[in-house]
Formats: C-alpha cells, sequence, structure tokens
C-alpha cells in the first residue's frame, strides 16, 4: 500500500505558487470572513491566513461577531467585491443560523469565488467548462493526477453527497471520463457497491464508518473525512488501519486531503488574480 502525501503534494502546489508570485508586479489578494468563534473555523481560517503568508499573497482576516446581521454581513461583500487589492473571497462555513448560508454565496462575485460555490461556478463545473472549481474535489483531482491515476472508464464510488465536497467531486470525476456512483446516507447496500470501486471518496463525516475489506483489492481511497475521536485522535471516514491491506493507494488522516484543499485554495486565488489583471 502507498501512502499518497498530501501534505508533500500540497507544499510542491504552494512552491509553484509562490514562484509565480514573485514574477507578478503586485500580490494577488484573498479575504477570508469568520462569523462568530467556532474553534474548528479558527483553525481553518488561521491556516488559510499562513498559507497566504507563505506563497506572498495579500491576505485580509476579517472577524465578524456571531450576531452580524444578515445585511451587514451582505455589505462586507459587497465592499470585497469592489475592492481592487482582493481578488478572492471566501466566507468560512458553517454559518450562525440566522445567516442564510446560501445568499451569502450567490452574493460574493462569481470571478471572485474561489471556494467555487456560486451557482454560476457550479454550473459551469456541471457543463465540463469551469472556471473556478471547489477546492477539496479539484485537490482530489490533483492527487490522483500526482499519483498518476488514469480515471477513464473506472469505476469510482463518492461517499455522501454534500454541495461543499460529494457534488462537485461527481462532477470531477465524470468530467475525467470515469464511472461515477453517488452515495448518501440512504444508499442500499453500501459495501456492495464500495467492493466494486476502483477509486473510493469518502466524505460523509462518519468517524471510520468504511471498513477495509468493503474496499477492492488494489483500489485508490481517498479519504475527506476529518473526525476528532473522544481520546483527541483525528481519523477519517475510512477504517485506515484495515483498509490498507487492500488499497493499492489510500490518503491519510490528517496529512491528506485537508492541506491539498487549502493549497488549491491558493491555486484559486492565483487564477481569479489572472483573470483580472
Ligand atoms: N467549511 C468547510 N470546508 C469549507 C470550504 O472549503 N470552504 C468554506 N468557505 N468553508 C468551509
Amino acid at each position: 500500500m502507498n501512502i499518497i502525501d498530501g501534505k508533500q503534494i500540497a507544499q510542491n502546489l504552494r512552491n509553484d505558487i509562490a514562484k509565480k508570485v514573485k514574477q507578478l508586479d503586485h500580490a494577488p489578494g484573498l479575504a477570508v470572513i469568520l462569523v462568530g468563534d467556532d474553534p474548528a473555523s479558527e483553525v481553518y481560517v488561521r491556516n488559510k491566513d499562513n498559507a497566504c503568508k507563505e506563497v506572498g499573497f495579500y491576505s485580509e482576516k476579517i472577524n465578524k461577531s456571531a450576531n452580524i446581521t444578515q445585511q451587514e454581513l451582505l455589505d462586507e461583500i459587497r465592499r470585497l467585491n469592489n475592492n481592487d487589492k482582493i481578488d478572492g473571497i471566501l466566507v468560512q462555513l458553517p454559518l450562525p443560523k440566522h445567516l442564510d448560508a446560501n445568499l451569502v454565496i450567490e452574493t460574493i462575485s462569481p470571478q471572485k469565488d474561489v471556494d467555487g460555490f456560486h451557482s454560476e461556478n457550479i454550473g459551469k463545473l456541471m457543463q465540463n467548462k469551469a472556471y473556478l472549481r471547489p477546492c477539496t474535489p479539484k485537490g482530489v483531482m490533483t492527487m490522483l493526477a500526482t499519483i498518476g491515476i488514469d480515471l477513464v472508464g473506472k469505476d469510482c464510488v463518492v461517499v455522501g453527497a454534500s454541495n461543499i465536497v460529494g457534488r462537485p467531486m461527481l462532477m470531477e470525476l465524470l468530467n475525467a471520463r470515469a464511472t461515477v456512483t453517488i452515495c448518501n446516507s440512504k444508499t442500499q447496500d453500501l459495501s456492495g457497491k464500495l467492493r466494486r470501486a476502483d477509486v473510493v471518496v469518502a466524505a460523509v463525516g462518519i468517524p471510520q464508518m468504511i471498513q477495509g475489506d468493503w474496499i477492492k483489492p488494489g483500489a485508490v481511497v481517498i479519504d475527506v473525512g476529518i473526525n476528532r475521536l473522544e481520546s483527541g485522535k483525528l481519523v477519517g471516514d475510512v477504517d485506515f488501519d484495515s483498509a490498507t491491506k487492500n488499497a493499492s493507494w489510500m490518503t491519510p488522516v490528517p496529512g491528506g486531503v485537508g492541506p491539498m484543499t487549502i493549497a488549491t485554495l491558493l491555486e484559486n486565488t492565483l487564477t481569479a488574480y489572472q483573470n483580472r489583471t
């Protein structure tokens, strides 16, 4: 079994981006908005900010109180849409319940939507004409390309149908001409479907739910899950130890998909910059 070293692949991607930034006449800018003080979101936002600094981007970390009104948040986004120093805008999700996340996403200019969540960007992904593509699925595609997996005609199973990961992942794999099955919490015979998969992408958010004997010998396993056990240990959605007996390639948790998501956000911000200037 080979480990897919997301940390290293992400580092290489950041090094490439940093080299390109040195040749630009001004720095690409990313604004990250965090509403409230969810500790996990704070960690993600800090990591994004640090990654920006590493590659030489201009970054604005905007912290808003959990009781900001919808109107105030939309006004902040509109200001950033019109701010020339800012090429990419990201609002960290989830948002507090009184805010309409969908309206927030739709207010971000599609040209600055570096998360790729705006309906215009999702629509383009569906038509295989993508411009800004959601970071986690795009990062997974970069990992698969880096280890040399040819997806044409492969049977892929995506477990989880979220807007952020599962659904765009389905489109990415389909655009690469794989045959894709997407599963949700009501899927029957999940293990039977997984046993036929050449590539498994797990994004359910249930710790170690996918058992090693559900993995076809030689399959590639991408684990998007990141769950903290009561012991404090971070684990994925796949039972890593048992899956290593069957998988040919597998991502670790942590150090797999997570670093790729952030490096891909930087890649998208550079794309947004290049399309503005
Ligand atoms: N929350 C969890 N993942 C993401 C992501 O990729 N982007 C944003 N904005 N929020 C998230």
